[in-house]
């Protein structure tokens, strides 16, 4: 289980708290859904978690044992906002290669599979892909270092409805299988499919929702 007891974050540059006492957890292989609006602090709450940033009060456990923020880093995959916007191979390929001096084909290909892009044709760029696929691409990316935490943040902006679906397919894929937290200014595609729903509104959890049909 990973969780977050009454984490507390003010940049050095403001005067105000982005996120304020902050307290919930996320089961192994559940799925959950951090949601509010834009500048409630998501995207802060998810740099905390996968240790990129550091907060000054709190706690946060993995497995009943206090994680720093560098053994966050490590068991993080998180797929930032416009993942396709970094892609940095020229091919797809490529891509999933980067930072795997001996990747084995055979782990590029599990991982594929995983995320729905087993026939792909590797050798073309990434730019290829439609827009849901080249999510999928990132999100492949982020497997293939086989963390314990999957954090997307907002997977789904600036895709057209059937992309948003295949976005979903994706995550109901993945889902049983992995930890996965998802950041989202639209909350109602999610809806139904995550065990748990956290409402963040200005830095303070508003509304803290368990589903039971989500697991
Ligand atoms: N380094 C920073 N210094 C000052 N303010 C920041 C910094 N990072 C984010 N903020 C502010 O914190 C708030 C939350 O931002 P963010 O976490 O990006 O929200 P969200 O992802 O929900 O849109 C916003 O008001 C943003 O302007
Ligand atoms: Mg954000």
């Amino acid at each position: 289980m990973l969780d977050l007891k009454k984490i507390t974050y003010q940049p050095q540059t403001g005067n105000k708290k982005i996120l304020d006492d902050i307290s919930f957890n996320v089961h192994e292989n559940e799925l959950i859904l951090i949601c509010g609006k834009s500048g409630s602090g998501k995207t802060t709450l998810l740099e905390i978690i996968s240790g990129l940033t550091i907060p000054q009060k709190g706690k946060i456990t993995w497995k009943n044992k206090t994680i720093s923020a560098r053994q966050r880093r490590w068991i993080s995959g998180v797929v930032f906002q416009f993942p396709e916007r970094y892609f940095l191979g020229t091919t797809i390929g490529k891509e999933l290669q980067i930072g795997h001096k001996n990747m084995r084909e055979k782990n590029i290909d599990i991982v594929l599979q995983k995320v729905g892009l087993s026939n792909i044709n590797l050798t073309q760029p990434p730019e290829q892909l439609s827009g849901g696929q080249q999510r999928r691409l990132a999100v492949a990316v982020q497997l293939l270092r086989n963390p314990s935490i999957l954090l997307l943040d907002e997977p789904t902006a600036g895709l057209d409805w059937s992309m948003k679906n295949d976005v979903k397919n994706l995550v109901l894929n993945l889902k049983n299988k992995n930890t996965i937290i998802i950041v989202t200014h639209e909350p109602s595609l999610f809806k139904g499919i995550t065990s748990k729903i956290i409402n963040i509104d200005r830095g303070k959890i508003k509304k803290l929702l368990i589903e039971n049909h989500g697991r």
